[in-house]
Protein backbone atom coordinates (compact mmCIF):
# COMPACT_ATOMS: atom_id res chain seq x y z
CA UNK A 1 0.00 0.00 0.00
CA UNK A 2 1.09 3.54 -0.42
CA UNK A 3 0.68 5.97 2.54
CA UNK A 4 0.09 9.66 2.01
CA UNK A 5 1.07 12.17 4.71
CA UNK A 6 2.47 9.63 6.67
CA UNK A 7 3.15 11.76 9.60
CA UNK A 8 5.47 10.44 11.94
CA UNK A 9 4.45 6.73 10.58
CA UNK A 10 2.50 5.27 13.56
CA UNK A 11 -0.04 3.95 10.86
CA UNK A 12 2.67 2.62 8.47
CA UNK A 13 4.47 0.42 11.22
CA UNK A 14 0.85 -0.91 12.48
CA UNK A 15 0.47 -1.81 8.88
CA UNK A 16 3.86 -3.60 8.45
CA UNK A 17 3.65 -5.18 11.76
CA UNK A 18 0.25 -6.80 10.44
CA UNK A 19 1.76 -8.26 7.07
CA UNK A 20 1.37 -5.16 4.63
CA UNK A 21 4.50 -3.61 2.70
CA UNK A 22 4.22 0.08 3.34
CA UNK A 23 5.42 2.92 1.04
CA UNK A 24 5.23 6.03 3.27
CA UNK A 25 5.33 9.16 2.07
CA UNK A 26 5.39 12.69 3.91
CA UNK A 27 6.62 16.06 2.86
CA UNK A 28 8.21 17.18 5.77
CA UNK A 29 11.58 16.18 6.28
CA UNK A 30 11.42 15.87 10.35
CA UNK A 31 8.43 13.32 9.62
CA UNK A 32 10.16 11.11 7.12
CA UNK A 33 13.40 11.55 9.73
CA UNK A 34 11.07 10.00 12.11
CA UNK A 35 9.91 7.27 10.05
CA UNK A 36 13.45 6.32 9.66
CA UNK A 37 14.24 6.05 13.48
CA UNK A 38 10.61 3.90 13.64
CA UNK A 39 11.82 1.55 10.81
CA UNK A 40 15.50 1.03 12.60
CA UNK A 41 13.55 0.15 15.77
CA UNK A 42 11.51 -2.90 13.51
CA UNK A 43 12.62 -6.32 14.81
CA UNK A 44 14.81 -7.69 12.64
CA UNK A 45 12.97 -9.77 10.76
CA UNK A 46 10.29 -10.17 7.50
CA UNK A 47 8.83 -7.00 8.89
CA UNK A 48 11.93 -4.83 8.30
CA UNK A 49 11.76 -4.98 4.36
CA UNK A 50 8.20 -4.17 4.24
CA UNK A 51 8.37 -0.48 5.47
CA UNK A 52 10.12 2.23 2.91
CA UNK A 53 9.49 5.89 3.01
CA UNK A 54 10.14 8.68 0.89
CA UNK A 55 10.10 12.72 1.24
CA UNK A 56 7.48 13.73 -0.99
CA UNK A 57 4.56 15.91 -1.46
CA UNK A 58 1.35 13.82 -2.40
CA UNK A 59 1.02 16.71 -5.20
CA UNK A 60 3.87 14.80 -6.75
CA UNK A 61 2.99 10.97 -6.73
CA UNK A 62 4.74 10.97 -10.51
CA UNK A 63 7.63 10.56 -8.38
CA UNK A 64 7.60 8.13 -6.35
CA UNK A 65 10.93 5.65 -6.53
CA UNK A 66 10.50 3.22 -9.28
CA UNK A 67 11.48 0.37 -7.04
CA UNK A 68 8.96 1.10 -4.55
CA UNK A 69 6.24 0.89 -7.51
CA UNK A 70 4.22 -2.69 -7.70
CA UNK A 71 4.40 -3.61 -11.38
CA UNK A 72 0.55 -4.29 -11.17
CA UNK A 73 -0.32 -0.87 -8.91
CA UNK A 74 -0.99 -0.59 -5.03
CA UNK A 75 -3.57 -2.09 -3.83
CA UNK A 76 -4.13 0.37 -1.25
CA UNK A 77 -3.44 4.34 -1.49
CA UNK A 78 -4.50 5.42 2.56
CA UNK A 79 -4.19 8.72 3.59
CA UNK A 80 -5.06 9.19 7.70
CA UNK A 81 -6.00 12.24 9.67
CA UNK A 82 -6.89 15.32 7.41
CA UNK A 83 -3.40 15.07 6.20
CA UNK A 84 -5.35 15.74 2.69
CA UNK A 85 -6.92 19.04 4.22
CA UNK A 86 -3.95 20.61 3.95
CA UNK A 87 -4.38 21.06 0.04
CA UNK A 88 -7.24 23.45 -1.40
CA UNK A 89 -7.56 20.60 -4.45
CA UNK A 90 -7.89 17.55 -4.12
CA UNK A 91 -7.59 17.01 -7.85
CA UNK A 92 -3.76 17.76 -8.01
CA UNK A 93 -3.61 14.28 -5.76
CA UNK A 94 -6.49 12.40 -7.21
CA UNK A 95 -4.80 12.73 -11.07
CA UNK A 96 -2.44 10.68 -9.76
CA UNK A 97 -4.19 7.92 -8.70
CA UNK A 98 -5.15 5.56 -12.11
CA UNK A 99 -1.65 5.31 -12.79
CA UNK A 100 -0.87 4.13 -9.18
CA UNK A 101 -3.50 1.74 -8.44
CA UNK A 102 -4.34 -1.79 -9.56
CA UNK A 103 -7.73 -2.01 -11.61
CA UNK A 104 -10.32 -2.47 -8.08
CA UNK A 105 -7.61 -1.15 -5.88
CA UNK A 106 -9.06 0.54 -3.07
CA UNK A 107 -8.56 4.79 -1.73
CA UNK A 108 -9.33 5.04 2.41
CA UNK A 109 -9.35 8.53 3.02
CA UNK A 110 -9.48 10.17 6.51
CA UNK A 111 -11.02 13.77 6.02
CA UNK A 112 -12.11 16.50 7.50
CA UNK A 113 -16.00 17.68 6.26
CA UNK A 114 -17.24 20.61 7.02
CA UNK A 115 -20.02 20.04 9.44
CA UNK A 116 -19.25 18.75 12.85
CA UNK A 117 -21.61 18.93 15.21
CA UNK A 118 -19.46 18.98 18.21
CA UNK A 119 -17.65 22.31 17.20
CA UNK A 120 -21.23 24.05 16.11
CA UNK A 121 -22.31 22.61 19.55
CA UNK A 122 -19.32 25.70 21.00
CA UNK A 123 -21.64 28.22 19.70
CA UNK A 124 -23.94 27.53 22.92
CA UNK A 125 -20.85 28.54 24.72
CA UNK A 126 -19.94 31.51 23.09
CA UNK A 127 -16.99 29.72 21.10
CA UNK A 128 -17.59 31.20 17.94
CA UNK A 129 -14.82 30.74 15.99
CA UNK A 130 -14.21 27.37 16.38
CA UNK A 131 -18.11 26.60 15.83
CA UNK A 132 -17.78 27.94 12.52
CA UNK A 133 -14.46 27.80 10.89
CA UNK A 134 -15.23 24.23 8.73
CA UNK A 135 -18.14 26.42 7.15
CA UNK A 136 -16.09 29.46 6.04
CA UNK A 137 -16.07 27.78 2.79
CA UNK A 138 -14.16 30.25 0.79
CA UNK A 139 -11.75 30.72 3.99
CA UNK A 140 -8.93 28.08 5.28
CA UNK A 141 -8.48 27.50 9.23
CA UNK A 142 -4.75 27.56 10.11
CA UNK A 143 -4.24 24.61 12.46
CA UNK A 144 -1.46 23.59 14.55
CA UNK A 145 -0.05 19.72 14.23
CA UNK A 146 3.15 18.69 15.99
CA UNK A 147 4.86 21.72 15.66
CA UNK A 148 3.71 22.60 12.51
CA UNK A 149 1.45 25.21 10.94
CA UNK A 150 -0.68 24.14 8.10
CA UNK A 151 -3.70 25.52 6.29
CA UNK A 152 -6.88 23.28 6.66
CA UNK A 153 -9.54 23.02 4.02
CA UNK A 154 -12.91 21.26 4.33
CA UNK A 155 -14.22 18.50 1.95
CA UNK A 156 -17.35 16.93 1.88
CA UNK A 157 -17.42 13.56 0.69
CA UNK A 158 -19.64 14.30 -2.19
CA UNK A 159 -16.81 17.04 -2.88
CA UNK A 160 -13.61 14.02 -2.26
CA UNK A 161 -15.92 11.66 -4.95
CA UNK A 162 -16.07 14.31 -7.59
CA UNK A 163 -11.97 14.60 -7.31
CA UNK A 164 -11.69 11.21 -7.80
CA UNK A 165 -13.92 10.80 -10.96
CA UNK A 166 -16.21 8.43 -12.50
CA UNK A 167 -13.50 5.57 -12.16
CA UNK A 168 -14.16 5.37 -8.80
CA UNK A 169 -17.24 3.90 -6.84
CA UNK A 170 -17.66 4.75 -3.60
CA UNK A 171 -17.71 1.83 -1.06
CA UNK A 172 -18.22 3.33 2.46
CA UNK A 173 -18.38 6.29 4.61
CA UNK A 174 -17.89 6.16 8.70
CA UNK A 175 -18.12 9.22 10.50
CA UNK A 176 -15.32 9.28 13.26
CA UNK A 177 -15.79 12.15 15.98
CA UNK A 178 -19.49 12.13 15.79
CA UNK A 179 -21.22 11.45 18.81
CA UNK A 180 -17.91 11.42 20.55
CA UNK A 181 -15.84 14.22 21.12
CA UNK A 182 -13.34 15.53 19.49
CA UNK A 183 -9.61 16.08 20.73
CA UNK A 184 -9.84 19.64 21.16
CA UNK A 185 -11.96 18.23 24.43
CA UNK A 186 -9.85 16.85 25.49
CA UNK A 187 -10.57 16.41 28.86
CA UNK A 188 -14.07 14.63 28.31
CA UNK A 189 -12.54 11.09 28.17
CA UNK A 190 -10.54 11.43 31.44
CA UNK A 191 -13.71 13.39 33.17
CA UNK A 192 -16.67 10.77 31.98
CA UNK A 193 -14.90 7.96 30.50
CA UNK A 194 -18.08 5.40 30.55
CA UNK A 195 -20.05 8.19 28.67
CA UNK A 196 -17.10 8.43 26.28
CA UNK A 197 -16.88 4.92 25.51
CA UNK A 198 -20.84 4.73 24.98
CA UNK A 199 -20.39 7.56 22.63
CA UNK A 200 -17.47 6.00 20.64
CA UNK A 201 -20.18 2.80 20.32
CA UNK A 202 -22.61 5.01 18.87
CA UNK A 203 -20.10 6.48 16.18
CA UNK A 204 -19.34 2.61 15.16
CA UNK A 205 -23.21 2.04 15.29
CA UNK A 206 -24.67 4.91 13.50
CA UNK A 207 -21.78 6.46 12.08
CA UNK A 208 -21.90 4.66 8.70
CA UNK A 209 -25.31 5.86 7.92
CA UNK A 210 -26.82 8.58 5.91
CA UNK A 211 -27.16 11.23 7.17
CA UNK A 212 -24.46 10.74 10.19
CA UNK A 213 -21.69 9.50 7.75
CA UNK A 214 -21.15 12.75 6.16
CA UNK A 215 -20.01 14.53 9.09
CA UNK A 216 -18.39 14.91 12.18
CA UNK A 217 -14.67 16.00 13.68
CA UNK A 218 -13.21 12.76 10.35
CA UNK A 219 -14.97 10.84 7.87
CA UNK A 220 -13.31 8.03 6.52
CA UNK A 221 -14.12 7.31 2.86
CA UNK A 222 -13.34 3.96 1.14
CA UNK A 223 -13.88 3.92 -2.86
CA UNK A 224 -12.38 1.49 -5.33
CA UNK A 225 -10.99 2.01 -8.86
CA UNK A 226 -13.68 0.63 -10.92
CA UNK A 227 -11.94 1.62 -13.95
CA UNK A 228 -15.06 2.03 -15.79
C1 LIG B 1 -2.71 15.92 10.21
S1 LIG B 1 -1.16 15.17 9.87
C2 LIG B 1 -1.57 13.54 9.50
C3 LIG B 1 -0.44 12.64 9.89
C4 LIG B 1 -0.70 11.16 9.93
N1 LIG B 1 -1.34 10.64 8.75
C5 LIG B 1 -1.47 10.76 11.17
O1 LIG B 1 -2.46 10.06 11.08
O2 LIG B 1 -1.07 11.16 12.26
C6 LIG B 1 -0.69 16.01 8.48
C7 LIG B 1 0.58 15.49 7.76
O3 LIG B 1 0.42 15.90 6.41
C8 LIG B 1 1.69 16.22 5.92
N2 LIG B 1 1.51 17.04 4.71
C9 LIG B 1 1.04 18.30 4.62
N3 LIG B 1 1.03 18.71 3.34
C10 LIG B 1 1.50 17.67 2.60
C11 LIG B 1 1.75 17.48 1.22
N4 LIG B 1 1.52 18.45 0.32
N5 LIG B 1 2.21 16.27 0.81
C12 LIG B 1 2.46 15.28 1.71
N6 LIG B 1 2.27 15.41 3.04
C13 LIG B 1 1.81 16.60 3.48
C14 LIG B 1 2.37 16.92 7.06
O4 LIG B 1 3.78 16.95 6.90
C15 LIG B 1 1.90 16.09 8.25
O5 LIG B 1 2.82 15.05 8.53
Amino acid sequence: MLELNAGTGDDAVFFVQHGRHVHATDLAEGMISVIAHKQNQLPADAHLGNLSFQQLSFTQLDQIHPAQRPAQGYDLVFSNFGGLNCHPDLSAITRHLPALLRRDGYVVWVIMPPICPWELAQAARGQFKTAFRRLHASRSTLAHVEGAYFHTHYFSPKQVMQALGPQFSLRQLQSIGLFSPPSFLEAFPRRLPRLFHWLCRQDENVGRSWPFNRMGDYVMLTAQYTHV
